[in-house]
């Protein structure tokens, strides 16, 4: 039945159109939010290598895989599954997928609820209306982050309804490289800051006695987490990718961007982190463990612009957390889109109507998460950190067992002609068989067994 194409599906624009937004889905607030705290509470430079080797050794392989499976089988992960073998269970696996990827979304809407609000925040901190000013700012405050989150689900299902090229592409071409110029604007002007020091050291000069299995799977679930992998979103955005792109291009481009600005967020938040710590503020308990929540960038940052101060504090304040919306807003589009494209796909439903319920649907649970800011942490680690690297687990065993690295192979053929003899073709090759599914399994397994059945 899926074979049967009702609804005409769309299109990338152009080759910059399919990278931009690729690349828009994976930068967002796991770089600028999620990477940095995560650093921080897992000892920093130890963390950051862990990480890098993931996000090269595992993200990569995996998003070629990805594309190439989205791209050959033109359809939603469930249905991409389902059109590319007769195998029964792998279907499945894409239904994990879509509610990885509603699951996510749910907590991501409220975090960038607060993102939007503290654009907000900002303004009113600059008219001296510091009333209002922590009224918004209040993250227990149940009523403010259901009102941001709606305002933010809004956004996005008004992007989706407008479909491929029209909403994800256009939304996406600007704000990478001015997110990107600000960062760079504001790290300088942090790392000159007196006491920028030890949060530097802790950021680049590795312990390597921190690294432990939960640093490990941590690591792993973040990278997963930022390049947009696991959970079929680079699958779908692939479906819509012509046969004239170089995937293998396209992915290392994406990975190195994502990469690059999560390197770029650590080495100004962690300094700042440390900053904030000299001047009391406790960020560490006795025993040394990391005590803000996730919360705290949307803490610090904001004193960080009180200090620049006047106009400039106002400018770059705005300027920041309007550019991490959008961010974020980019990143939001390519989760919805998932479970979008399958109700269109399998369930035959138009897509303004498709975004409309999912997205309402999805928001309720948003709902339930602005009142209960607790829960964050246990659906981010199910769902992210386990989920996320169980689904590019079982994404390399369809490709390397099921659906064969060959024909993989083959699609990855247009757009990269004489792929075939390259070097690159077998490390793929290889990684996607034994290296990157070993390593998830080896570390999901520690895991369950460290959580389960060591005492
Ligand atoms: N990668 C995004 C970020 O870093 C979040 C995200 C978007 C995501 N799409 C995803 C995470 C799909 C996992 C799967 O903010």
């Amino acid at each position: 039945m899926a074979d049967i194409p009702t609804t005409p599906r769309g299109n990338w624009d152009s080759k910059l159109g399919f990278i931009l937004a690729a690349a828009g889905s994976a930068v967002g607030l796991g770089n600028i939010w999620r990477f940095p705290t995560e650093a921080a509470s897992n000892g920093g430079a130890a963390f950051l290598l862990i990480y890098l080797a993931c996000c090269f050794l595992i993200g990569f392989p995996v998003m070629i895989a990805e594309m190439s499976i989205g791209r050959s089988s033109k359809k939603n992960p469930v249905g991409a599954f389902r059109s590319l073998s007769t195998n029964k269970f792998f279907p499945l696996v894409g239904i994990w997928g879509v509610l990885c990827g509603v699951m996510i979304l749910s907590f991501y809407t409220v975090i960038a609820g607060w993102t939007f609000s503290h654009v907000f925040v900002e303004i009113f901190v600059y008219a001296e209306m510091f009333e209002v000013a922590s009224f918004l700012a209040d993250f227990e405050n149940g009523y403010v982050n259901a009102v941001f989150a709606i305002l933010f689900m809004a956004c996005t299902i008004g992007i989706i309804r407008g479909g491929v090229s029209n909403g994800i592409e256009r939304a996406t071409k600007l704000m990478m490289p001015m997110l990107l110029i600000i960062l760079v604007i504001m790290t300088v002007y942090v790392l000159f800051q007196p006491g920028a020091g030890e949060g530097i050291e802790i950021y680049l000069y590795p312990d390597f006695s921190m690294i432990d299995m939960e640093l490990i799977l941590a690591a792993m679930g973040q990278a997963f987490f930022s390049l947009s992998l696991g959970m079929g979103a680079i699958i779908t955005y692939g479906s819509y990718l012509g046969k004239k792109e170089n995937i293998a291009e396209a992915a290392g481009f994406v990975t190195l961007a994502d990469v690059g600005i999560a390197f770029l967020a650590g080495l100004l938040i962690l300094p700042t982190i440390y900053m904030a710590q000299a001047e009391g503020v406790q960020i560490f308990d006795a025993e040394g463990n990391f005590l803000a929540g996730p919360a705290l960038i949307f803490q610090l940052l904001p004193e960080l612009f009180a200090q620049m101060g006047g106009i400039t504090g106002l400018l770059f304040g705005v300027l920041f957390f309007s550019l991490l919306s959008i961010a974020a807003l980019t990143s939001t589009i390519s989760l919805l889109e998932v479970p979008v494209s399958y109700v269109i796909d399998e369930h035959k439903i138009k897509r303004k109507s498709a975004a409309l319920y999912v997205g309402l649907g999805i928001l309720v649970i948003s709902l339930i998460i602005s009142f209960n800011t607790a829960l964050i942490d246990t659906i981010d680690f199910t769902f992210s950190v386990i989920g996320l690297p169980l689904g590019g687990l079982l994404i390399c065993i369809f490709l390397g067992y099921v659906w064969k690295t060959e024909n993989a192979i083959e699609e990855i053929k247009h757009g990269y002609e004489n792929v075939k003899d390259t070097f690159f073709a077998k490390a793929w090759t290889v990684f996607v068989k034994f290296v990157c599914p070993l390593i998830i399994l080896i570390i999901l397994i520690q895991t369950i067994y460290n959580n389960y059945f060591s005492s």
